[in-house]
């Protein structure tokens, strides 16, 4: 038996305004795009806004149903939106952001299980990182360097080709 070390590094800024100026523009757009949430059962609204290695910008938000696991999360909806607009652009960057209407936004947003199962299947796909920008309406903002990270032991489609 051995023990194994996992390490994790994150960088933690107190607001958007230790943000380089294309990095806090994308969180700003994140902050916007949380206005486009269709969350009427949560009241807890989403927005990612993905940057392309072309620069192209793609956003997405949160879309719930009546029936509640129809739900998307802004997340995929981003990522499938850039899949399907631009197939062959690597994301470069996405950067998210939330306004709870239920109580406060101020501390970064933790994507869920599923997006980042999705996000690392799109950074195995383009063999690039995809850097994550991670803030509220306000307050801390952390970016993480690859989405992987976030995943540790992911399972990815080399698990079923071994
Ligand atoms: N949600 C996202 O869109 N992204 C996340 O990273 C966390 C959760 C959405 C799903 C649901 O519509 C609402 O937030 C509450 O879970």
């Amino acid at each position: 038996m051995e023990k194994q070390l996992q390490h994790f590094e994150y960088l933690v800024y107190n607001d958007i305004n230790g943000l380089e100026d294309t990095d806090s523009w994308l969180l700003k757009e994140a902050r916007e795009v949380t206005q486009h949430a269709y969350a009427p059962y949560s009241r807890f609204q989403v927005g990612a806004v993905i940057k392309l290695a072309n620069g192209e910008i793609i956003a997405g938000s949160n879309q719930e149903n009546a029936s509640f696991p129809i739900g998307l999360c802004a997340e995929r909806v981003a990522l499938a939106s850039a899949a399907s607009v631009y197939p062959d652009i690597p994301i470069d960057t996405i950067a998210i952001s939330y306004h709870n209407l239920n109580g406060t936004s101020t501390h970064p947003i933790s994507p869920c299980g599923m997006c980042r199962q999705a996000l690392a299947e799109y950074e195995m796909k383009q063999q690039t990182p995809i850097r994550l920008i991670l803030g509220g309406l306000s307050g801390q903002v952390f970016v993480i360097s690859r989405a992987n990270d976030l995943l540790p032991l992911s399972f990815s489609g080399n698990a079923m080709n071994t």
